[in-house]
C-alpha cells in the first residue's frame, strides 16, 4: 500500500513538474527568439519613446506587436507581467520528485558500491551538497568574471566538465546523470530567483522613484538568461537519460554525458543564430556527428560466447529463475518489496515471464550490467554468465 501511494505521489509530482517545465521553457524559448528577432522600429515616434526594437507576430488568429525598450519605458504600466512562477514551480516540483525518488531510497538509487562505497546519509548529503555547490561555484564565477562573457562561457563549460566527472565518480551512473541535470536546472532557477528577478525589481523601483534604472541590472540578467538557454537542451537530456542505460553504464559515462550535452548546446545555438537571421548548418551537423560518436562509443562489445562442454546440459529457464528470484524479484514482481510497482512493467516472477523478457534481461543484466539497479542485490559475475549461457544457448524453456 505504501508503495502504491508513493507511485501516485510520483505520478502527480512528475506530471506537474513536466507541465511547469513546459510553461517555463516555452516562455523562455519565446523570449530568446523574440530578443534575437527584434528590428529597429519603423515609426520614429516609437524610437523617441525609447523603443529599441520590435517584432510583428501573427499567432492564433491575431496580430501582435512586441516591443523592447532600450532600458525601460517612459512610464511604468499598471499591469506588469513577471515571468517567475513557471521557473520556481519547475524547480520545486523537480526537487520534490528527486526527494521522493532518490533521497528517500539512497541505497537503491544513489549508491553504487562499485563507484563509491558510501552510506545512505553520506549519499543524501552529497546529493544535496552537489546541487548547492553547483550554484555557489557557478555564481562565484559569474561575479568574478563580470561582463567578460566569452571567458565566462569557457569557464562555465570547464566547470560543467569537472562536475560531470565528479558526479560520475560519486554516484551510481543513473543518479549521476540526473544529478548533473538537477544541478544545471538548479543554476537556471537560481539565476531567475537570485539575479534576474531582483535586478528587474531594482529597475522597476528606480523608475517608480523617477530615476533612470541602472542598465547593469539588465545586462546581468541578460547574461544569466543566455546561460540558461544553453543549459536547456542538456538538462532535458539528463532528465530523460534514466531510460537509456547504454549511456550511463558506459565506463566513461561522464564523457558520454558531456558529448550529448555539447550536442544539445550546439543545436540550441543553431536556433539562437537562426532567429538572428544567420542559418549556420554546421552547428546541428556537428551536434548530429557528436550523437553518432556517442552511439558508436557506447556500442556494446559482443559478450564472449560462453564455452560449453560438449556434453554440458543446456541451461534452461528453471536454472536461471532461481537467480532472478534472488536478484531481481524484489523489484520486478507483481508484488515487489523494494518498489511500489514493477519498474518498466517488467515482471520476472514466473518462467513464462522470464522467457518473454529474455532479450531485455540479457541486455540489462549481461550486456549493459545496468540491472540490478546499482547492483543492490549483489548479483555476481558468475550469475550473469549463467544468464548469458542461457540466452546464447537459445533461451531454452
Ligand atoms: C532495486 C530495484 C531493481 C532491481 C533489483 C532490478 N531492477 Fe530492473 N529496473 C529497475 C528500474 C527502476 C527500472 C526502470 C528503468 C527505466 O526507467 O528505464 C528497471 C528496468 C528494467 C528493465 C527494462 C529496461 C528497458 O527499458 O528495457 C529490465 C529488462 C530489467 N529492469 C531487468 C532486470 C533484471 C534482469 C534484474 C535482475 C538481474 C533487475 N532488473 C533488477 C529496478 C530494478
Amino acid at each position: 500500500m505504501e508503495g502504491f501511494i508513493t507511485d501516485w505521489l510520483n505520478l502527480a509530482i512528475r506530471w506537474f513538474h513536466v507541465i511547469a517545465a513546459i510553461a517555463w521553457i516555452g516562455e523562455s524559448f519565446y523570449f530568446v527568439a523574440l530578443d534575437n528577432s527584434l528590428k529597429p522600429p519603423q515609426d520614429p515616434n516609437q524610437k523617441k519613446r525609447g523603443v529599441f526594437g520590435e517584432l510583428w507576430h501573427v499567432h492564433g488568429g491575431g496580430f501582435y506587436n512586441m516591443q523592447k525598450y532600450t532600458v525601460a519605458p517612459p512610464e511604468m504600466p499598471d499591469d506588469l507581467h513577471w515571468s517567475k512562477w513557471p521557473s520556481y514551480t519547475t524547480w520545486l516540483s523537480g526537487f520534490g520528485l528527486f526527494t521522493v525518488l532518490y533521497l528517500f531510497s539512497p541505497s537503491t538509487y544513489l549508491i553504487d558500491k562499485n563507484v563509491l562505497d558510501m552510506g545512505p546519509v553520506v549519499a543524501v548529503a552529497s546529493a544535496i551538497g552537489f546541487l548547492a555547490a553547483g550554484w555557489i561555484v557557478y555564481d562565484s564565477l559569474c561575479r568574478m568574471l563580470g561582463t567578460k562573457d566569452r571567458v565566462l562561457g569557457i569557464c562555465v563549460g570547464v566547470y560543467v566538465l569537472i562536475a560531470a566527472w565528479l558526479a560520475c565518480h560519486i554516484f551510481a551512473g543513473r543518479a549521476a546523470y540526473l544529478i548533473m541535470g538537477a544541478m544545471l536546472a538548479t543554476i537556471m532557477s537560481a539565476n531567475v530567483f537570485f539575479v534576474i528577478i531582483p535586478g528587474q525589481r531594482k529597475m522597476v523601483d528606480a523608475m517608480l522613484k523617477g530615476d533612470t534604472p541602472n542598465p547593469i541590472y539588465g545586462k546581468r540578467g541578460k547574461q544569466r538568461s543566455v546561460h540558461n538557454t544553453y543549459f536547456t537542451l542538456p538538462v532535458v537530456f539528463a532528465m530523460l537519460s534514466n531510460h537509456y542505460a547504454m549511456t550511463y553504464t558506459h565506463p566513461y559515462n561522464w564523457a558520454v554525458l558531456l558529448i550529448i550535452m555539447l550536442a544539445g548546446a550546439l543545436i540550441r545555438q543553431f536556433f539562437v543564430m537562426r532567429h538572428r537571421g544567420q542559418v549556420l548548418w554546421y552547428l546541428p551537423l556537428v551536434g548530429i556527428v557528436l550523437m553518432f560518436a556517442a552511439l558508436f562509443w557506447t556500442m556494446p562489445k559482443p559478450v564472449a560466447q560462453q564455452p560449453q562442454a560438449a556434453n554440458a546440459p543446456v541451461v534452461r529457464v528453471a536454472d536461471i529463475a532461481a537467480i532472478l528470484q534472488q536478484r531481481c524479484v524484489a523489484c520486478h514482481s507483481a508484488h515487489p518489496t523494494m518498489m511500489g510497482s514493477a519498474p518498466a512493467g517488467v515482471l520476472l516472477d514466473t518462467p513464462d515471464e522470464i522467457s518473454q523478457n529474455a532479450q531485455r534481461i540479457y541486455q540489462q543484466a549481461v550486456t549493459l550490467k545496468a540491472m540490478p539497479l546499482g547492483n543492490v542485490t549483489q548479483m555476481t559475475d558468475g550469475e550473469r554468465m549463467k544468464i548469458a549461457a542461457w540466452f546464447q544457448g537459445g533461451a531454452a524453456k
